[in-house]
């Protein structure tokens, strides 16, 4: 038999973390999650764990904490790292920049450095869509322009450039910087899911909220765009197809190596009010909304090019926003309040 693989993943007590811990170990991979639980929680590795009826090793540090990842790259036999951790909401980026240049550049470095110091050549960085210029063409293709438009889009881009710039100088590394369109959805077994702090940005988890009775009212953030109903247009991607991007991803730097970028998206466009309609079809009743003006920053249309995705991975998003909507919902009614604290 052949040894299985041990992938580090950084951040897999989060959203997306904790299903890609699920996927990662459906498809034969062990696991070691590290985080530091500033956004996350235990109980979701637990969870993800038991999903899979397997084991996950967790250790609580900080990324940044070189001497800590030093132990854990000790400790197990490391094969590929999935880089999750960091900050993650735009307005705070604004609101503290310093913040957010410094624990996203500093995770991602020393990682890094530790990585070439244990001779691990294989990882898969979060970036995301919002690295795209908003004067790039929409379909968003990988060489469309970058130009982000806050400090949270500027550090994905700068961690982009650091780790092709690593990926130049040491040919033997296999990098993936992978681009994250909109991801929301749950576990279909309702045990995992999105478990914002305070009241959430996005509008699922917004909107969630609504349908649960946490919060009156969504505010929609302006129909005045041009778009045929008016509200804004994203291409949202179910999380566990997400998560199975990741394992394609590493799957293909197993057998290639320099650095790569994907878009991970669906390719298909939903506007505010479509989604609200697919809530509602999920939840069964109306979900109370005002539009209000639109929200600073915020594009008309964003959605991916997935064509390099599907052709080089060999992967697909396959589930539907109804499945988004009716999987989210399922997470969210079980879990009101999210994880127990
Ligand atoms: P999340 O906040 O749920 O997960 C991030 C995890 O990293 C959390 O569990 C947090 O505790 C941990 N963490 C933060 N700083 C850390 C540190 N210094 N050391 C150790 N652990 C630390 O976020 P998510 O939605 O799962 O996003 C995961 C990644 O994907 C992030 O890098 C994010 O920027 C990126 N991304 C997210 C989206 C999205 O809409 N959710 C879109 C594009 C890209
Ligand atoms: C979607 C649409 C809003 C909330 C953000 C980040 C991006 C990426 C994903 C990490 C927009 C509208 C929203 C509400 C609303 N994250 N909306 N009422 O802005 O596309 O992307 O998350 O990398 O970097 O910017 O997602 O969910 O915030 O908004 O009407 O209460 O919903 O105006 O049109 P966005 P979102």
């Amino acid at each position: 038999m052949t040894q299985m693989e041990t992938i580090l993943v950084t951040g897999g007590a989060g959203y997306i973390g904790s299903h890609t811990c699920v996927a990662l170990l459906e498809a034969g991979y062990d696991v070691v999650v590290v985080d530091n639980l500033s956004n996350g929680s235990e109980h979701a590795v637990t969870e993800a764990a038991a999903i899979a009826g397997r084991s996950i090793a967790f250790h609580c540090l900080d990324v940044a904490d070189a001497e800590a990842l030093d132990a854990v790259f000790g400790a197990h036999p490391i094969d590929g790292v999935i880089h999750f951790a960091g900050l993650k909401a735009v307005g705070e980026s604004v609101a503290d920049p310093l913040r957010y240049f410094r624990v996203n550049l500093d995770t991602s470095l020393t990682l890094a450095e530790r990585m070439a110091a244990h001779g691990v050549k294989r990882l898969v960085f979060s970036s995301s869509a919002t690295v795209y210029s908003p004067a790039a063409s929409v379909p968003l293709h990988e060489d469309g322009a970058i130009g982000p438009t806050n400090p949270y889009g500027d550090t994905k881009e700068m961690i982009e450039r650091i780790l092709t710039a690593a990926g130049h100088a040491d040919p033997e590394l296999a990098v993936a910087l992978l681009r994250y369109f909109n991801p929301v959805g749950a576990h279909e077994s309702g045990r995992i899911g999105e478990d914002p702090a305070g009241i959430p940005n996005n509008l699922m988890p917004f909107i969630m909220q609504v349908a649960v009775g946490k919060l009156a009212e969504l505010s929609v953030y302006g129909d005045d765009y041009d778009t045929p109903d008016g509200t804004c247009i994203r291409d949202y991607i179910h999380v566990v197809d997400l998560a199975r991007g990741h394992v394609a991803a590493l799957r293909h730097l197993a057998e290639t190596q320099g650095v790569h970028t994907w878009n991970l998206g669906t390719g298909r466009g939903t506007s505010v009010f479509e989604m609200i309609a697919a809530v509602e079809r999920a939840v069964g009743y109306p979900i109370r909304r005002r539009v209000v003006g639109r929200r600073a920053g915020d594009q008309p249309v964003s959605c991916a090019d997935v064509s390099r995705a599907e052709r080089d991975l060999g992967w697909r998003a396959e589930r539907t926003v109804d499945n988004m909507c009716s999987d989210h919902w399922h997470w969210q009614r079980t879990h009101p309040d999210g994880f127990p604290d």
